[in-house]
């Protein structure tokens, strides 16, 4: 167990706070405020509680250079917005400048500091740098999961000088993400998807003997098919991986985890949403035909196994979610999971955007904010930013 905001005093305290604001921008407009809105719990307690705020984040990859399309500047006006309370913003992370706007801070202000990655130093987790901002503040707060796989100097180098617990926001990433490879409830399914195998290997052999129901669909499928020795036509399969995907079959029938293949797909002749279309059995992909997307029996396969789940963690989109003629496949998923009586776990870009879309995020237990942060933790490694949090 990690120590939570709630078991330390921060009233009238300099509080850093490690957020993830890496959100997708374009043309300088946050196209997806999903990540601030995640960090409102922690920012509004600590308002609540008198605090003196200090934000930290990284966006995207600048390498240590400070490139103006990756400032932070968009998110504090975005956070100011749905505060409703001005946030002050510095212009570095750390040095004069960060001391400075610090030192303004009243009790219940909030104050976001410059892209940590314009200093090559948080990445190579530098201890000096790690120092520098740990010395801006009194006590430390991690609400940033999903850089809590990298061993960074704001997430795990600055413990060593500022002692961190978690925010809310990591809190409930641990409680679920963490809880449903730890301790999970049973009957459980993982459904898995995505293009390759080859990014989810690990996922699937972590959960392989954790899960009663293990459902793969999206590209990855393609490779399972294949190593069931049906045709698989033009369809995406990683030819290195199908003796991997044998064993993982071989795998599981001993284990009498139920593995749920696609039983069909929807096929077409080019890699387009206006290429032709049609659906086919899993044994029956042409020559000329590749695989886009699941069937409607696979569909319907897969919510019936959902339906008497306890609990479900759902990674990876079922199809080529972006074209709309192969998003039926991911669409209905979300929906089964999304009307499943189980804790429900959704991760990944595109399997929570299909959660989004389909207007059912209300119904899911928990979306969580991690893209490679909720992979490690889903394939049972220790995430370095949790690991270093002070135990309750
Ligand atoms: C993410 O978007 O997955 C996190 O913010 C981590 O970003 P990174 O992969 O650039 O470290």
């Amino acid at each position: 167990m990690k120590k939570t905001l709630e078991a330390i005093d921060v009233a009238h305290k300099k509080v850093f706070v490690r957020v993830d604001f890496n959100v997708p921008l374009k043309d300088g407009q946050i196209t997806d405020d999903t990540r601030i809105r995640a960090t409102l719990p922690t920012i509004n307690y600590l308002i609540g509680k008198g605090a003196k705020v200090i934000l930290a984040s990284h966006l995207g990859r600048p390498k240590g250079e400070r490139k103006p399309e990756f400032t932070l500047a968009p998110c504090a006006k975005r956070l100011s917005e749905l505060l409703g309370k001005p946030v002050a913003f510095a212009n570095d992370c750390v040095g004069p400048e960060a001391e400075a706007a610090v030192n303004a801070l009243n009790d219940g202000d909030v104050l976001l500091l410059e892209n940590l990655r314009y200093h090559k130093e948080e990445e190579k987790n530098g201890p000096e740098f790690a120092k520098e901002l740990a010395s801006l503040a009194e006590v430390g707060i991690n609400d940033a999961f999903g850089v809590s796989h990298r061993a960074h100097a704001s997430v795990e180098g600055i413990t060593a000088y500022l002692p961190m617990v978690a925010g809310y926001l990591l809190e409930k990433e641990i409680k679920y993400v963490g809880g449903a490879v730890a301790n999970p409830e049973h009957p459980f399914a993982a459904i898995i998807g995505g293009a390759k195998v080859s990014d989810k290997i690990e996922v699937i052999s972590n959960l392989l003997p954790k899960v009663e129901v293990l459902i793969i669909g999206g590209g990855m499928a393609n490779t399972f098919i294949a190593a069931k020795g049906y045709p698989t036509g033009s369809s995406l399969v990683e030819a290195d991986k199908i003796e991997l995907a044998a064993s993982l079959i071989k795998q599981a029938e001993e284990s009498k985890t139920q593995l749920l293949l696609p039983t069909d797909f929807v096929v077409a002749d080019a890699f387009s949403n206006d290429a032709n279309h049609k659906v086919v059995p899993a044994d029956g992909i042409e020559e000329g035909w590749m695989a886009l997307d699941i069937g409607p029996d696979s569909q319907k396969e897969f919510a019936k196994a959902l339906n008497n789940m306890k609990m479900i963690v759902w990674n990876g989109p079922m199809g080529v979610f972006e074209m709309d003629n192969f998003a039926a496949g991911t669409n209905a998923v979300a929906k089964a999971v999304a009307e499943a009586n189980a804790v429900t776990i959704v991760g990944g870009g595109d399997s929570v955007a299909a959660i989004e879309k389909s207007g059912l995020a209300d119904k899911i237990s928990h979306i969580s904010t991690g893209g490679g942060a909720s992979l490690e933790y889903l394939e049972g490694k220790a995430l370095p930013g949790i690991m270093a949090l002070q135990d309750a």
